[in-house]
């Protein structure tokens, strides 16, 4: 049986290598987020704290926006798990975890495991609220977005309405979906402020 304390302590420190340098908001902090809003989530909805608590740290470390390799980065990932003394079960579960969640595959809520649907929820959270608007207008300078732009479709504010203001609907657990909420009206509360001051009312 593995001291569970410590693999956290040692997952932690490896994802702040991971994703030291990244920029676009998928950086450690977020995955810190993640993992704090996961076990919130879990604490009412239940599922095994523990592979939650690592999924969580790790769903974003091979995604394809750092990894030109998945797939070693995968097995990379692995490896670091069996060095934890986890069991093949228990890293098989991460990673199945981590491949649905993440990669943009869209995977309906119900087929997912209650672990899954969890750390989906904190992962989409983090996309909601003072932080989510913080992250989309640094990911969106990263992929070359505008701020705002009438014209041209391609901006920050109109990710808002293709992507982030329908998070709150697609929330697996009622706990979220609470969290969501909140956040979500935030954020209209934000986009109201930025239309006015942008036509200098
Ligand atoms: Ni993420």
């Amino acid at each position: 049986m593995e001291n569970r304390e410590e693999v956290i302590k040692n997952t932690l420190e490896y994802v702040k290598k991971k994703l030291e340098k990244d920029t676009s908001g998928h950086d450690y902090y977020h995955s810190y987020r993640v993992w704090k809003i996961a076990k919130r989530i879990s604490k009412v909805e239940g599922g095994d704290i523990f592979i939650i608590e690592l999924a969580a740290l790790l769903h974003d470390v091979c995604d394809h926006k750092f990894t030109s390799d998945k797939e070693s980065c995968m097995n990379e990932l692995k490896a670091f798990l069996e060095t934890q003394g986890l069991k093949r079960e228990e890293i098989n579960k991460i990673v199945d975890i981590i491949s649905k969640i993440s990669f943009s595959v869209n995977k309906i809520g119900d087929d997912l495991s209650i672990e899954a649907r969890i750390v989906q929820d904190a992962d989409r959270l983090d996309a909601l609220g003072a932080i989510g608007i913080a992250r989309c207008f640094a990911t969106g300078a990263l992929l070359g977005r505008k701020i705002y732009d009438l014209g041209d479709k391609n901006n920050s504010i109109n990710h808002f309405y293709e992507k982030l203001l329908l998070l709150k609907d697609l929330m697996n657990t009622p706990t979220a979906r609470r969290i969501a909420e909140q956040r979500h009206r935030f954020m209209e509360q934000f986009l109201e402020e930025f239309y006015k001051e942008w036509e200098q009312e």
